[in-house]
């Protein structure tokens, strides 16, 4: 076995890492200087198992082989090196008129053949086709890493280092039964959060049994959630189990958990510490396995500081919080999710969508989403229903969005520009964005807002009559009138 160095690659042909497998030395010597010639990097060996040690050792673009090795032979060693996790383009040379021999190595995973003798043409074209091939390959295999690996799980996609964050955390916690608490505004996905761990954990046979706790009539919901034996109450004609029993092996998901009233929120502290509940009017103590995930849109320790929801509960609730940030906090991830929802309309709405343009873009980025993930679904069905084909344009998006003076909210200066930057002007503008930020978050309501941003609403009002601010507040798409005073 010997190796050679490339020759000086002549400009911008694409040089290919070759493996050179012939057992007869002329052979072998003729074919290596034609593609050294070439200026490919060629290593030779005369024996299919050092070319399998190389392989293994090394990254080779193609591999070119005889058939008729003196160990393995070179069917087989194709068959083998398609096991190699960086598998390179395999090459077959065989002899003349051995028509079978051909397809045998197509069918064992050979990329093409070369009846010998060849000529130098013959074999140039072949090496960068086998190069091109190998190329797409290389490029497919990253683009399934990126796709599978970091910017999707399970259903969930996101391009933006903090829901790479919340993927990485789902991932570890998935496979442990440790509670959950998954906490969100309305839409940024809380729900497709708890999907995504349940059919990630080993529990994913059993049942995802979901409960919205605020949905459900409060004398309702604990015969929801622990069934009831007949008699319980007026209607209860035959007992029912709830839903505890029915996530047994799986997994329960309460939804809007911070709307579940002080007499359940006992129940389920009992369930969440000794795994234990009776059904309504029943006397007969059952068990519960089932995994807790819980989540809500509002502010669970606000809650226990107004001793609405109990503190004991909380910290039971609290062992994996997982933070799902709002989508104007993740900007990065709009043209990403655009394309998800573009994608899953034009199949279902048989659209066909191809591409938002720049100005679009932009407005669709500036946009606060206070709908959040939902609200840009919304947003993209309703145009696949409506344009059904082509180019999303500023004129296809709602006039919430579209009316969005352009810049309305300046953006902060990275760091201080080469030429300074006016200290107490960036202060005012970041001040704005904020004031702006708190408004639309809180449906223009200035004592929300106030309560947001921790100062008087006299104050917001005061800061609101700012040329500044006035200008670009009165730009903004009508603010509900009725609310703007309260
Ligand atoms: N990262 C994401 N990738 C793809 N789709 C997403 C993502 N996040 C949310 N969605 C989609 O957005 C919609 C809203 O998500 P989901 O219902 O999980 O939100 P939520 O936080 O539970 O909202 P709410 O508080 O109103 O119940 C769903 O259609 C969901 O599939
Ligand atoms: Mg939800």
């Amino acid at each position: 076995m010997q190796t050679s160095e490339s020759a000086e690659s002549p400009a911008r042909r694409p040089v290919a890492r070759i493996l050179l497998v012939e057992d007869e030395p002329d052979v072998r010597e003729t074919i290596k200087l034609q593609l050294e010639d070439e200026g490919h990097d060629v290593t030779e060996t005369e024996s299919g198992c050092d070319a399998l040690a190389l392989a293994e050792a090394s990254d080779f673009d193609i591999v070119l082989t005889d058939v008729m090795l003196p160990d393995i032979n070179g069917i087989e060693l194709v068959q083998r090196m398609n096991q190699l996790p960086a598998c390179p383009v395999m090459v077959v040379m065989t002899g003349y008129g051995s028509v079978e021999m051909a397809v045998n190595a197509i069918k064992a995973g050979a990329f093409d053949f070369l009846s010998k003798p060849f000529s130098v043409d013959v074999l140039s074209a072949t090496v960068a086709s086998a190069l091109r091939v190998k190329s797409l390959q290389d490029e497919n295999s990253e683009l399934k890493k990126t796709v599978k690996g970091q910017f999707s799980l399970g259903k969930m996609v996101s391009s933006s280092q903090v829901m790479q964050e919340v993927f990485r955390l789902i991932d570890c916690v998935a496979d442990t039964d440790s509670t959950v608490l998954i906490l969100g505004e309305s839409g940024t996905g809380k729900e497709l959060i708890a999907q995504t761990i349940h059919s990630n954990s080993t529990r994913r046979r059993g049942n995802l049994i979901p409960v919205n706790c605020g949905a459900i009539p409060e004398a309702l919901l604990e015969s929801e959630l622990f069934g009831h034996e007949k008699g319980a109450f007026t209607g209860a004609v035959a007992s029912r189990i709830g839903r505890f029993e029915l996530a047994s092996g799986g997994t329960i998901f309460l939804d809007e958990i911070g709307d579940l009233s002080p007499p359940l929120q006992v129940k389920l502290l009992r369930v969440l510490q000794e795994r234990t509940f009776e059904r309504v009017g029943g006397t007969r103590t059952h068990k519960s396995d089932a995994r807790v995930i819980a989540a809500t849109n509002q502010d669970l320790e606000t809650l226990v500081a107004a001793k609405q929801f109990r503190e004991d509960l909380f910290y039971r609730l609290n062992v994996v919080p997982v933070l799902v940030p709002p989508l104007r906090q993740r900007v990065e991830d709009i043209p990403l999710l655009l394309q998800h929802f573009m994608n899953m309309f034009n199949d279902r709405r048989q659209a066909e969508l191809t591409g938002v343009s720049d100005q679009a873009m932009t407005l669709l980025c500036e946009y606060p989403w206070p709908g959040n993930v939902r609200e840009l679904g919304n947003i993209v069905e309703r145009i696949a229903i409506l344009k059904r084909r082509g180019l999303i344009e500023p004129e296809d998006l709602p006039e919430k969005i579209r009316r969005l003076p352009s810049h309305h909210v300046p953006s902060m200066p990275a760091a201080i520009p080469v030429g300074g930057l006016d200290l107490s002007r960036a202060v005012e503008e970041f001040e704005n964005r904020l004031i702006l930020e708190a408004l639309e978050r809180t449906n223009w309501v200035k004592s929300k807002a106030a309560r947001l941003l921790q100062i008087n609403r006299t104050t917001l009002i005061e800061k609101l009559k700012k040329k500044s601010l006035a200008e670009v507040v009165a730009q903004r798409a009508t603010p509900p009138e009725d609310l703007v005073d309260a």
